[in-house]
């Protein structure tokens, strides 16, 4: 059996907690990232037999029975997950019609995954029904898309052409736009089935006054594509209160739709 550290899904996953800490945008234990994994790569680091404990959901996601996951712990700081990835991370697996999380590796403290698992795993199954090759869910909060949020309608239409306005590239990114929930009672299931559901139309959905989920069928795209945003918003923040004198037309997005081969949401643009 080789050594999970060495796993480069276990690489990947630290590279990409600490750079998101390293962003900003994971002050404390704020955030926190699923990654799926196939049985074959899990395999090859760990008996999948030896199941360390096992843990209810409080929710059933019948659809991910016998899925493993790769996950952030609860209360976890992700400037730590580098020097001590088995109590900040943890392998699981879920069991029992999706009801249980079978501990395969990590919370090595007793921990468990993160409070947001049902916005995690409902989220997985939303984006695996419109696109089979989904892996990740990423949850962060980002400074610039958060006070967005006090300053600009939730409209999600509206929400998504000024961020699309912000940077040329944005709409080839997100094409699908960005989905917005009301501020909502984090760590719930409610909040869980909302984002699924706004889950079901675009990879990434804002929480108002909170933070983002992104989705993306690896680390570095979804972690790409919440910097897209982000990065948007933060020149939303910084020419908001500027008298604005030119942007980008309608007109020169549909020549980015036509140039890049991509599709804005229907009825997005004029
Ligand atoms: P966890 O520490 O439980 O992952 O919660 C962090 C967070 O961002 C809640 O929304
Ligand atoms: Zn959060």
């Amino acid at each position: 059996m080789k050594d999970i550290l060495t796993a480069p899904f276990m690489v990947e996953m630290i590279r990409t907690a600490t750079n998101m800490y390293d962003h900003g945008w994971d002050e404390r234990n704020g955030g926190n990232i699923s990654l799926m994994l196939s049985e074959a790569e899990v395999k090859e680091y760990l008996d999948t037999d030896a199941v360390i404990r096992a843990i209810p959901i409080g929710f059933s996601a019948p659809e991910l029975e016998g899925k493993y996951f790769l996950v952030t712990g609860t209360g976890k700081y992700f400037k730590n997950v580098q020097y001590a990835p088995e109590v900040n991370l943890g392998v699981v697996r879920l069991a029992d019609g999706g009801k249980t999380a079978e501990l395969l590796w990590g919370y090595a403290d007793g921990g468990k995954f993160t409070s947001e698992f049902p916005a995690h795993m409902m989220s997985h199954v939303a984006r695996l029904a419109v696109d089979a090759d989904n892996r990740v869910v990423m949850h962060c909060h980002p400074a610039n898309l958060l006070a967005m949020t006090y300053v600009h309608s939730l409209d999600e239409r509206e929400f998504t052409r000024t961020l699309w306005q912000m940077c040329t590239e944005c709409i080839v990114v997100f094409p699908d736009g960005v989905n917005v929930l009301p501020w909502m009672l984090c760590g719930t299931n409610e909040i869980g089935e909302a984002t699924a559901e706004k889950m079901a139309t675009a990879r990434l959905v804002v929480w108002s006054q909170h933070g983002i989920y992104g989705a993306g069928k690896d680390l570095d795209e979804t972690f790409g594509l919440i910097e897209t945003a982000e990065k948007a918003a933060e020149i939303y923040m910084k020419i908001a209160h500027l008298p604005i004198v030119q942007s980008i037309t309608d007109d020169q997005m549909h020549q980015l739709e036509a140039h890049f081969g991509v599709k804005a949401r229907e009825g997005y643009l004029d």
